[in-house]
């Protein structure tokens, strides 16, 4: 073992500490990075990653978080087609643009590169910025940004037309200008800045299986779609039951990468470890849609795990903390506690980019959605009668113990992903640093110097309002 944890954290939470402010270093918090790694071969610009959860995870919520930085991981909850067909919708979103590319010569007319897109019948080109530049430098002009972008004289150069176009846009958002506009212009952004890329310019995402019934095959097609990543997702990864199904992977399926989990103990995250891991996924029961502590008397306070697990394998394997966030401030409590990204699950439920319908109230015309656990009753029900699922294991390969509950509507999860990466990065400015990568180097060896342990009063203080 790597070393012991600390006592401080032994039955530990989110709301038992806040952040001992430190000098401030940074000018303005907008320049602060959060790289981070989500494995060991790849890593994010924003450390957040969608819950692969039915009522989460489908391919638009997938896409929306690789455009910001994160990552999604397709729920398993469906038959392997309908998953491989997920992911691969995922990988289209620039692949078809990147692997073949129609261009066009700098100093093309906007009359010139209309009468292109309609020889073509595209509804975007892409604007290479500078020459030589790989794909992850290209700016991707969808239809409507294409259609403000290049109004004006037909002679104009298409380069000057977006250079106009973008000054008008972020001209637009000064002055609160119209939504679409400004939503245009953020994916513009979003694609350059931040987005989670494969070496082909394609948007990353991550694919869940069990560990029993069809779980081998599901990976390999998952694969072929071209999953990124492999999750490994069974409630208790601190198992023989997880030795057999990583082992079964990779003799099949070689140096694939996967993440495997959940785990909440030390042993469990260095079991992962020795079995070869790119990631460790740990949270037991800490879950708002989770009933197993309740129901089994098993579990780990969230914080105390994510310390126990980094105590053991430190950041030789990055830790996805999953399950528990409520607020903002947990993200970061996580990440300098040990964890290099978190999974969210409830926090990102109720937006558009969650799959499941939209149910009204029809005498107040609030609006809700579903989020549930995977293995509440209804979830359980669903995947077992939908037709190719029926082998599937995923009822026995985790206890019976989910709820269904109704959440407001939340409309895009962007505004949620926004407010996120703004609160994390004034975070790492309260711990004085200029980045999430030195903030975490400064406070894991020694986080009882930057943790104030909260008494009940602290507590109330703090959190009623
Ligand atoms: P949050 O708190 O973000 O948690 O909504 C998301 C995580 O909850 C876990 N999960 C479950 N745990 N029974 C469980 O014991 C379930 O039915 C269940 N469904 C989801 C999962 O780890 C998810 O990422």
């Amino acid at each position: 073992m790597h070393r012991s944890v600390e006592a401080e954290f032994i039955g530990r939470t989110y709301d038992d500490f806040l952040l001992r402010p430190q000098l401030g270093v940074v000018p303005s918090r907008r320049d602060v990075s959060l790289r981070t790694s989500l494995s060991r071969r790849i890593s994010l610009e924003l450390p957040v990653v969608s819950a692969n959860m039915d009522s989460v995870t489908g391919a638009r919520m997938a896409q929306a978080l690789a455009l910001e930085g994160g990552i999604g991981f397709i729920h398993r909850a469906m038959p392997i087609a309908a998953q491989a067909e997920s992911v691969a919708r995922v990988k289209r979103t620039y692949g078809y643009v990147v692997e073949q590319p129609l261009s066009l010569p700098r100093g093309t007319t906007v009359r010139e590169a209309r009468a292109f897109i309609a020889r073509h019948d595209t509804t975007g080109i892409l604007i290479e910025e500078a020459h030589g530049r790989d794909p992850g430098g290209i700016a991707l002009q969808p239809g409507p940004t294409v259609a403000r972008g290049f109004r004006g004289s037909g002679r104009r150069s298409i380069h000057d037309s977006h250079r106009a176009a973008r000054d008008r846009s972020a001209r637009h958002h000064h002055r609160g200008g119209r939504a679409a506009d400004v939503r245009a212009s953020h994916r513009e952004v979003a694609a350059r800045r931040y987005s989670s890329q494969d070496g082909k310019g394609r948007l990353l995402v991550g694919a869940a299986i069990g560990a029993r019934g069809d779980f081998l095959e599901r990976a390999a097609e998952l694969l072929r779609s071209g999953a990124d990543m492999i999750l490994i997702d069974i409630a208790h990864g601190h198992s023989q039951v997880m030795r057999g199904a990583v082992e079964a992977v990779r003799a099949k399926l070689g140096d694939v990468a996967l993440v495997c989990g959940n785990v909440g103990t030390a042993e469990g995250a260095a079991f992962l470890r020795d079995l070869g891991a790119d990631a460790i996924k740990v949270g037991i029961g800490p879950g708002r849609g989770c009933r197993t502590r309740l129901e089994t008397g098993a579990g780990v306070p969230q914080l105390q795990a994510i310390r126990e697990a980094w105590c053991a394998v430190g950041d030789a394997v990055p830790i996805i903390a999953d399950g528990g966030i409520r607020d903002d401030k947990d993200i970061f409590l996580a990440l300098i506690s040990g964890a290099s990204s978190v999974m969210l699950g409830s926090m990102l439920s109720g937006t558009d980019e969650a799959p499941g319908s939209l149910i009204e109230d029809p005498s107040t015309g609030e609006k809700r959605r579903i989020y549930r656990g995977m293995t509440s009753p209804q979830a359980v029900f669903d995947a077992l009668y939908s037709d190719e699922a029926r082998g599937d294991t995923l009822a026995l390969d985790i206890p019976a113990e989910g709820q269904e509950i109704q959440v407001p509507y939340k409309g895009s999860v962007l505004a949620i992903l926004h407010r996120i990466r703004g609160h994390l990065q004034s975070a790492v400015s309260y711990a004085g640093e200029e980045t999430l990568a030195t903030a975490r180097a400064k406070v894991l060896p020694d986080p009882l110097r930057y943790l104030i342990p909260l008494s009940p009063a602290a507590r109330t203080e703090s959190y009623e309002r």
